[in-house]
């Protein structure tokens, strides 16, 4: 059989073992015992061998600038919103794109191989689209970027922003994005809702919107979201993002509205990391989780992906770019530690948000030639460990290699 690189004697999520040959970018054969003739051969005997990790939300625009021109003292949402604004008043497009493409490599390494990010239109100048396009430009062939529109100052709360929504889609961003729990009003978030839904309904695109991110039981644009998917025939290709209201929400309006969700095929991106911080500051005690029902929403047949948000910027001071944290941080907070449920966090890291953002990824023959080698067996060693990528395969290129750090200890017992 004629490949580029053959990996061998790897353990796939599912717990088979297979070899996994690659050719002209693509796997051409996943089976035990290949023979081969390839250029390159990577033992992976024993090592969990995966498809790539995938982060379906994402800010890389402001990445990389913690306390860049000061930090957020109260650690809220708003204040976070605050400092981005005057962050987006001193840095240059050129700083935004050195920040990124040094994401990118840290991310790559991770095994992050797709990244949906969220780039701020509201910017009048618009560095921040240019600068996320360019980068956009510069590792395409390596890392799938996705852009989604995001006025984050709000799609009618800041004057002109919903001309540079459009303006930025014009320019080629792939996603339409909002914020309808940071408008002025109910009526302006539901309005923001169903003008984000009808433009993606006109233009064939696809909706994530920071949806409800807020620890207001009331705040329901979730229900408009899903009701817009419906009226505007857009089941399959929305994501409400966040949803972190719901999870202050009584159960009575909860049994109503996660059918709702399912019917009308909207995915839910709940991001751990972030919302385990930034929710529940106004409690004192007991102090709300304010992740979303993750469990309740999977039961209910709705698509969940649990995304990284954010990584040393106005939000958070932490992150590494490793979805392994993601999704340890997002089993914790949602009590899923039952083993079919932990196996489920580690799908939501890999294989549902890359079915979120419409990517050809998996290990089947015919998919792309994209996969991590972890040094862990499985996927549930690989939460409790977050080990080392060995080797990460980008399209069929070998584009990160990681060895293992070697402890001694000597202790005498
Ligand atoms: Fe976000």
């Amino acid at each position: 059989m004629s490949m580029d690189i053959l990996v061998k004697g790897g353990i796939l999520p599912d717990g088979t073992q297979a070899d996994i040959a690659i050719a002209k970018g693509r796997f051409t054969a996943v089976e035990p015992g290949i023979a081969s003739d390839a250029g390159r051969i990577i033992d992976a005997t024993g090592k969990l061998v995966t498809q790539p990790f995938v982060d379906a939300h994402f800010h890389m625009d402001a990445t990389l600038s913690y306390g860049r021109p000061r930090i957020n003292a109260s650690g809220t949402l708003l204040e976070g919103i605050a400092l981005w604004r005057e962050l987006k008043q001193v840095q240059t497009r050129e700083e935004i794109i050195a920040r990124a493409l040094d994401y990118c490599r840290q991310a790559i390494g991770k095994g992050i191989l797709a990244i949906r990010s969220h780039v701020d239109v509201t910017d009048q100048s618009f560095a921040t689209v240019e600068a996320l396009l360019e980068v956009r430009d510069h590792v395409r062939g390596v890392l799938d970027l996705q852009l989604v529109a995001f006025p984050q100052d709000g799609w009618f709360r800041a004057p002109g922003a919903e001309a540079q929504v459009i303006r930025a889609l014009d320019a080629g961003v792939d996603v339409v994005g909002g914020i309808p729990h940071f408008e002025r009003t109910m009526a302006d978030g539901t309005a923001s809702v169903r003008a984000a839904c009808e433009l993606a309904a006109d233009r064939g695109l696809r909706v994530d919107l920071h949806c409800d991110e807020s620890d207001d039981p009331n705040s329901r644009h979730i229900e408009t979201l899903a009701a817009e998917t419906l009226r505007c025939g857009l089941q399959g290709r929305v994501a409400g993002s966040h949803l972190t209201s719901m999870h202050s929400m009584d159960n009575y309006y909860v049994a109503k509205l996660l059918p709702l969700i399912a019917e009308a095929d909207v995915a839910a991106i709940p991001n751990p990391l972030i919302n385990i911080t930034l929710q529940g500051r106004m409690d004192s005690y007991p102090k709300r989780r304010g992740m979303t029902r993750v469990p309740e929403l999977r039961a209910a047949g709705v698509t969940v992906a649990f995304g990284q948000d954010c990584v040393r910027d106005p939000w958070y001071p932490l992150g590494s770019g490793d979805m392994l944290d993601v999704a340890h941080m997002g089993l914790h907070v949602g009590l899923m530690t039952a083993p079919d449920e932990m196996r489920a966090a580690f799908e939501m890291v890999t294989e549902t948000p890359a079915r979120i953002m419409g990517l050809d990824f998996g290990l089947s023959p015919g998919k792309r030639g994209s996969l991590v080698v972890l040094d862990a067996p499985d996927p549930v060693e690989a939460l409790r460990l977050r080990p080392a990528r060995l080797a990460v395969i980008s399209d069929g290129r070998i584009v990160s290699t990681t060895r293992p750090a070697e402890v001694t200890v000597d202790t005498g017992f």
